[in-house]
């Protein structure tokens, strides 16, 4: 079956920000000029899902905004003759067909899923954190579509991390090796003595309609939540799950240095904002 929707889930409260993220989404934080949660739809684009749901909590408003006309703005640069802005300020409305529902209580990521229960249908679709950027040079959902398509079940994505960071991270136990391995258990933020391989589960994940079924009885878990970790830990007895290792390039903007260092990294890259921004870099840092 050839999957066509992808869910954003959006609606955490972002309490390592505030206050930036008193009024304002953290997915909406900008990564140099862009909000983050644009490179994530724009990536869930490129896989071939246009059908995007985005799950929002407080300040749901500033999210649709920005995906929304901005008639006003439009008019303003029109009449300057600003075509370059005026491109970038219509991109992200014509972007998909985005859809939005509220989870009302932030009760985990699992239960932000399950808000989109309806939406879905009986349909394998993708799930992407609007927090966890893949850079768009090293392709990882395009292939993880491909994979669920060829072997069904769910494929979720792990990335190997160091001893010390697998307590951060839902952690997967699997058989096999290379880039595509079996999943055969997972856990959420495992001490270092109890986790089961280096493997971590980021924010890229195919599922099948299932885990609907699994997630309406999975109890709240860690920290009070509805964990997805919990319910895909019992997906995993119920259809084959598969996990892609990723080697690429990922940013984690939920988490503050992480958020900066990306920032730093991407604008550095940029044609117009690199060299400027190295050659104060380079003058600066030798005096701290
Ligand atoms: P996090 O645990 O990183 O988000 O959830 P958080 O709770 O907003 O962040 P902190 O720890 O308080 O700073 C991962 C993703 O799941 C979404 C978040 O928006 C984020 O994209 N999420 C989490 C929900 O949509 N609903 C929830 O109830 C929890």
């Amino acid at each position: 079956m050839t999957i066509r929707k992808a869910v954003i889930p959006a609606a955490g409260l972002g309490t390592r920000f505030l206050p930036a993220t008193k009024a304002v989404p953290k997915e909406m934080l900008p990564v140099v000029d862009v909000p983050a949660i644009q490179y994530v739809v724009e990536e869930a684009v490129r896989a071939g899902l246009t059908d995007v749901l985005m799950v929002s909590g407080r300040a749901k408003r500033a999210l649709e905004d920005h995906f929304d006309r901005a008639v006003e703005l439009e008019q303003v640069l029109e009449a300057k003759g600003d075509a370059e802005r005026l491109a970038v300020v219509r991109a992200p409305s014509e972007l998909a067909d985005l859809h939005y529902v509220r989870q009302g209580d932030p009760k985990g990521l699992g239960h932000a899923v399950l808000v989109a229960a309806e939406h879905v249908g009986n349909e394998p679709f993708a799930v992407l954190l609007g927090d966890d950027l893949i850079d768009a040079r090293d392709p990882l959902l395009e292939e993880m579509v491909k994979i669920q398509e060829r072997e069904g079940g769910s494929v979720i994505a792990l990335m190997e991390v160091s001893p010390e960071q697998v307590s951060l991270y839902g952690c997967a136990a699997v058989a096999g090796s290379g880039d595509v391995v079996q999943i055969t258990g997972l856990v959420e933020k495992p001490a270092v003595e109890d986790a089961p391989s280096n493997l971590a589960v980021i924010g890229r994940y195919v599922l099948s309609p299932t885990v609907f079924e699994v997630l309406r009885r999975t109890p709240p878990g860690r920290g009070g939540e509805i964990q997805l970790t919990d319910a895909l830990q019992e997906l995993v007895g119920l259809e084959p799950m598969h996990g892609v290792v990723f080697r690429g390039r990922r940013y984690d903007t939920g988490d503050r240095l992480e958020y900066l260092k990306t920032v730093v990294r991407l604008a550095s890259e940029r044609d117009d904002l690199g060299p400027p921004l190295l050659a104060w870099l380079r003058d600066w840092l030798p005096q701290q």
